[in-house]
């Protein structure tokens, strides 16, 4: 089977979030059972493409309404990713710093997809599958269907995997002419609640729409943002699969980038040598817990709750444990988070930033990680940190309710239902008390890491939805 994902990000060349390490992950799982999987993304600053590494397989322009921006295709030929990548080349609209958050989003990522279909059109070979991730590529079984260019595309499946329904790329109809001639029958298809919605689109023309949890998919039939009543409307072409991790990167047996490698038979001693490295970093005490958080400090992670629950539970619980918190976001958060320095030196620390190995010692050397999100369609945080021998304190909800359960039903982490100051900080009192108890806490910890979450175990899901489309089709 040929299959391409496209997508928004691929870990290394591009990542904001989890998105990019499911797309820089499940290809390489699925190439090893013997498929043909490549990857598209656009490509993003450029002055990061060695040339050593990329080839030109196509050149083009891409037409959007009026303009027409030239592109080209580059192929990253070193192959030490386990798939082939592909980064679509649009110098006018991609060539810049950051991967979202411009004003023109809407006509990068829809000059994006067009370009990449133009590319595959021009290709001998039509793929078996086209696995869409997210909002950024949700035009795409549109109009593979129903744009007149692109007919020689339009019996091939297309999957629509959700990462978070919350985005759904939505614009005004003024944009309708920016899309390739198509079948003006069904323009009501890219309408939901008077506006063309990508993510809606895609729900409506994917031959089967994924989630990146089975809870996830649950709770979206009941709040999704608005489109609830159309989740309902495709129930039966609908799977909810939980994501993996890749561990040959997230793996504290052969990790090079942490201090001490460990194994679940030496786990507290190689735990503890990590801690100790990062308390040091971060002026923090290693004789005491430490809780972390990893991630964007947004909102919809259950970010803003940190400040005041990390005041609270220092103040209260001061010199009895460490916070240490990572990521970017919300300016007013970061503020709020650096604020805090002064008044908690020694026992708490921020990062602001993203730091992808930084997060490897902070998984190793934590023993605690907070993820009190709002939404977490999966969440991968939770994964990491069992594989590394830390807890996870999370709130149920989407991915998190599949994959932690509270210690005291015999489970791996430690859980609360609200996303608020109060619950987590009675997480965190229950958490100091389980520190203290070294035979239930390294039990839990052996719990966590005798979870097998590779997605070596889960990829053959994602090709049994391919098969069934693929049949569907044919028949
Ligand atoms: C998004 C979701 C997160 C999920 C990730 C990968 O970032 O918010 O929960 O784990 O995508 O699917």
């Amino acid at each position: 089977m040929e299959i391409f994902h496209i997508a928004a990000e691929c870990y290394p060349v591009a990542k904001v979030g989890g998105l990019g390490d499911v797309v820089g992950a499940l290809p390489k799982y699925q190439n090893y059972t013997k498929h043909l999987v490549r990857v598209v993304i656009p490509c993003y600053d450029t002055k990061f493409i060695k040339e050593n590494e990329f080839e030109t397989v196509h050149n083009d322009y891409v037409k959007l309404g009026n303009f027409n921006f030239p592109f080209n295709v580059l192929k990253e030929k070193t192959d030490k990713l386990g798939f082939e990548l592909y980064l679509v080349n649009i110098p006018e609209l991609f060539d810049r710093k950051e991967v979202y958050g411009y004003e023109d989003d809407i006509e990068r990522f829809l000059a994006f997809q067009i370009a990449t279909l133009d590319w595959f059109i021009s290709r001998t070979e039509v793929p078996d599958v086209i696995n869409c991730h997210d909002h950024h590529t949700g035009l795409i079984p549109f109009m593979m269907q129903y744009a007149i260019k692109y007919e020689k595309l339009s019996n091939t499946s297309t999957v629509i995997t959700i990462h978070n329904s919350i985005y759904q790329g939505q614009f005004g109809f003024d944009k309708l002419y920016y899309l390739p001639d198509f079948d003006l029958s069904k323009v009501t298809i890219l309408e939901w609640d008077n506006r063309i919605n990508s993510l809606a689109t895609a729900i409506k023309c994917a031959s089967a729409v994924t989630t990146v949890s089975p809870n996830y998919l649950n709770e979206i039939n009941n709040f999704a943002y608005g489109l609830e009543s159309l989740f309902n409307l495709v129930r039966h072409k609908s799977k909810g699969i939980l994501n993996g991790i890749d561990i040959e990167v997230w793996n504290p047996v052969k990790d090079k980038l942490i201090e001490k490698k460990y194994s679940i038979k030496d786990f507290a001693k190689g735990k503890q040598e990590n801690k100790e490295k990062l308390c040091s970093q971060f002026d923090l005490d290693p004789t005491k817990p430490l809780f972390s958080f990893i991630g964007r400090l947004l909102e919809e992670k259950g970010a803003d709750l940190l400040p005041h629950a990390s005041a609270l539970a220092l103040s209260e619980n001061f010199k009895e444990i460490n916070i240490l918190i990572l990521g970017s976001g919300n300016t007013e958060i970061e503020n709020q988070l650096n604020h805090l320095l002064t008044s908690f030196k020694g026992n708490y620390n921020v990062f602001i930033g993203y730091n992808e190995e930084l997060a490897h010692l902070i998984y190793a050397g934590s023993d605690f990680l907070l993820m009190p999100s709002r939404v977490e369609p999966c969440g991968l945080n939770q994964m990491y940190s069992f594989k590394y021998g830390t807890i996870p304190i999370v709130r149920r909800t989407g991915g998190l309710k599949d994959t932690v359960i509270d210690f005291e039903d015999y489970g791996n982490g430690i859980c609360h239902d609200q996303a608020s100051i109060a619950d987590v900080c009675y997480s965190i009192l229950r958490a100091i008390k389980l520190y203290k108890d070294k035979k239930s806490l390294n039990k839990i910890r052996k719990i966590g890491m005798n979870i097998d979450h590779s997605w070596e175990s889960v990829c053959q899901e994602y090709i049994e939805v391919y098969n069934l489309i693929i049949k569907k089709n044919e028949s």
